[in-house]
């Protein structure tokens, strides 16, 4: 029943863990730290507004279409388009992927060491009586030293390494479907703490209320990388993840449930900060450290704030790891299937050099701190580079592959498990991986990267 393409390959079992593992990907850093301190430089709610705009018409159909490449193929990304385009240069899309898997590892592991970091710091209490101001020290001296970011860097890896070693169905799944659940109900006390801090609304009022005037060509691009890189769309995870997929699983329902899940929870992070950040009079455009100047100071304000502080930065680093293990895959399935390596050594090869990558990411602040390119740091080209430019990139290329390459036929087979399932979206879905998300997806980057006006 549950057949997958070659019977030794591993996979997900159950419904409940594929939409759990498919969450744990797309949820993580990219909700929680990424989606507020990105909407805070954008502007607020317009941007929100964009980004939710970018997740249901564009995101929901990649999702998708991801999806259905990977489990028609039964392949990593790379070998996916190998097989369903042989002889034709599309797998260049797979190694694309390859590509930027190694450099969002790099500045993931950096944000996720210091979310383990500040899991230590909660633990030994460390947060203590401390002011706002002295809270935000603390933070950016963390942030510019050497030893301490690297160490966690590099523990963060480390277990990445470890669950992959695990494989699928006894390290991704099963891990996923127990943490899953928790981080969703402390950021739901977390918001409802922010909420009740004096001076709240004005907060709400950032989040929410859209302000047009700050929409402009980098505020699409930031919302449409935004968009992406929550969904883990874009270079080939999730087609890596639908190879995992049993045939028997419903694939549109899987996409649509675990999209409305990754907003959800990057709404409820954004109702989690910005109240506390007008509260505290911080500036919603702090940057890349404004969750861990933000939230300390709730958990100080807080009944009970130790222990909060310390389950939730403990959940974040969960959420960051079964998103981190995502990408890892989509670089150890590529080297098992396609160089026929052992998976701990492909593992072993995948940590050592996102390692070499990441040191550099992390030494942003410290060691490289006077490195610029085009205006900003390596930490934040490689952002750019990875969410603004390659996911973007990526999901075009993939609605095309799968829009005007594959036959309708086969797609609206995997769509339908053969015919099993009803398919009454499948007119709009072909009618938007066909034209407008192509359409959109291209105006938005060109503009974003200021090749068009
Ligand atoms: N979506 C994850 C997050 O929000 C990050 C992530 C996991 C990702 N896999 C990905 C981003 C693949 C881009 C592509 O934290």
């Amino acid at each position: 029943m549950l057949e997958s393409g070659s019977g030794n390959r591993d996979g997900f079992t159950s419904k409940f863990g594929i939409i759990c593992a498919a969450a744990g990907s797309a949820i993580g850093l990219g909700n929680i730290w990424r989606f507020p301190y990105v909407a805070g430089e954008n502007g607020g709610g317009a941007f929100l507004l964009m980004y939710l705009g970018f997740v249901l018409v564009l995101g929901i159909p990649v999702m998708l279409t991801e999806f259905s490449i990977g489990r028609r193929a039964q392949r990593n990304a790379y070998g996916s388009f190998r097989k369903l385009a042989p002889g034709k240069p599309w797998y260049l899309v797979g190694l694309m992927g390859i590509v930027a898997a190694f450099v969002i590892l790099a500045f993931y592991s950096t944000i996720a060491g210091w979310t383990l970091h500040y899991v230590y710091t909660s633990l030994i209490n460390g947060f203590a009586g401390q002011s706002t101001e002295q809270l935000s020290r603390s933070f950016e001296a963390f942030q510019s030293s050497i030893g301490m970011p690297l160490f966690w860097q590099f523990v963060f890896i480390v277990l990445t390494a470890i669950i992959i070693l695990s494989g699928i169905k006894k390290g991704i799944e099963k891990y996923s479907k127990i943490l899953m659940p928790f981080l969703f109900l402390l950021l739901l006390i977390l918001s409802v703490r922010s909420l009740t801090l004096p001076g709240a609304m004005e907060g709400l009022r950032f989040l929410f209320r859209p302000d047009f005037s700050k929409i402009n060509a980098d505020v699409m691009l930031s919302a449409l990388g935004q968009a992406a890189f929550s969904l883990s769309i874009g270079m080939g995870a999730l087609i890596t993840y639908g190879s995992y997929i049993p045939k028997n699983n419903n694939l549109s329902q899987t996409a649509f449930e675990v999209s409305v899940a990754d907003l959800l929870i990057a709404v409820l992070a954004g109702v989690a900060i910005f109240p506390a950040v007008f509260a505290f009079q911080m500036a919603p455009d702090e940057g890349v450290g404004l969750i861990f100047k933000v939230l300390p100071n709730i958990f100080q304000q807080m009944v009970g704030g130790y222990f909060f502080s310390l389950m939730f930065f403990i959940l974040l680093a969960i959420a960051a790891l079964t998103s981190s293990i995502s990408i890892m895959e989509v670089v150890v399935a590529f080297l098992v299937e396609e160089f026929r390596m052992l998976r701990s050594v492909a593992t072993a090869i995948t940590a050592i050099a996102a390692t070499v990558v990441g040191v550099f990411c992390t030494l942003s602040w410290s060691t490289f701190e006077g490195v610029s390119i085009f205006g900003q740091s390596i930490f934040g080209i490689m952002d750019f580079t990875a969410s603004n430019v390659l996911l973007p990139l990526g999901a075009l290329l993939i609605v095309l592959f799968a829009g005007w390459y594959l036959s309708r036929a086969d797609l609206r087979d995997e769509l339908t498990n053969g015919g099993l399932l009803k398919a009454r979206l499948f007119g709009l879905f072909m009618f938007i991986i066909r034209f407008v998300a192509p359409v959109a997806i291209a105006i938005v980057f060109l503009q974003g990267i200021g090749f068009i006006r």
